[in-house]
């Protein structure tokens, strides 16, 4: 069984304040919980500090983005190196926000993902439909254009080192419309086909693929005990402490019971 990942994108929120207060309830909160993973990617000037409250728990961190030059000219832009020297081990790539919001295309996606994988980080690549493209009937033919450009180059052998997060952009944000576990499933049922046609069925099974959209405790379990289901990508609730640490909980990967009648 794939052991859960959850992953708080606490996006462009927090003060410093916040954030130490937030990352220090979540490691209390996770404690020596190891049945599940889990991650937390803040914003990047709260990076070194977050991962300072993070030292030696359960708790790992991860950027938000990077770009996809080791150093050089490119003002405002943070590394793959800067990400792994303040203790990153992980990065969230091709978010809906980056794509929509930022403008960028499958092909700079794809420079980022084979960066962070060279550089020697854990990549989220994440992929979803707007609701048009759902309406008009285009879910499949998305996500598998943006799971076959974002993973353009990338060899059999460095994919160990890939999660993807599905993100439907409509379910982001609690916009009003949650996806339901069912729709959550026969996604992640569409990318693990597709990623099986590139790597092959091997590499497919042990694909961790997250769910991302309004995550939140009331939903958590129902999403997470889904079969392909193998974590969560959370924006909002990840910043509030209770809540994410509910999240985490509902990912524990519990033995299943025993015995004919349990
Ligand atoms: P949300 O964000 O949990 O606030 O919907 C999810 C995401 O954007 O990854």
């Amino acid at each position: 069984m794939r052991r859960k990942l959850i992953v708080g994108n606490w996006k462009m929120h927090t003060t410093a304040i916040e954030a130490a207060r937030l990352a220090g309830a979540i490691v209390e909160g996770c404690g020596n919980e190891d049945r599940v993973s889990v991650l937390i990617c803040p914003p990047f000037p709260y990076i070194a500090l977050v991962g300072n409250i993070l030292t030696g728990s359960q708790v790992a961190l991860g950027g938000q983005n990077l770009y996809p030059e080791s150093e050089g000219a490119f003002t405002g832009e943070v590394s793959p190196t800067m990400l792994l020297d303040l203790g990153c081990k992980h990065v969230i790539l091709g978010h809906s926000e980056r794509r929509h919001t930022m403008g960028e295309s499958d092909a700079f996606i794809n420079c980022k993902v084979q960066a962070a994988l060279a550089a020697g980080l854990q990549v989220i690549l994440c992929v979803g439909e707007t609701h048009d493209q759902r309406e008009h009937g285009e879910t499949t033919a998305v996500l598998q254009r943006q799971l076959t450009l974002g993973l353009e180059g990338v060899s059999a052998g460095a994919v160990q080192h890939l999660c993807i997060g599905y993100e439907p952009v409509w379910a982001i944000g609690n916009q009003g419309t949650d996806a339901t576990p069912e729709l959550a499933q026969a996604a992640h049922a569409i990318i693990r086909d597709c990623f099986g046609r590139i790597y092959g069925e091997t590499k497919a099974e042990t694909l961790i693929i997250t769910y991302g959209g309004s995550v939140k405790p009331e939903n958590a379990d129902a999403l997470l005990s889904c079969e392909g289901v193998d974590g969560a990508l959370v924006g909002g609730e990840s910043l509030i402490a209770e809540d994410f640490l509910a999240i985490i909980n509902a990912g524990i990967t519990r033995p299943k019971p025993e015995g004919l009648f349990a």
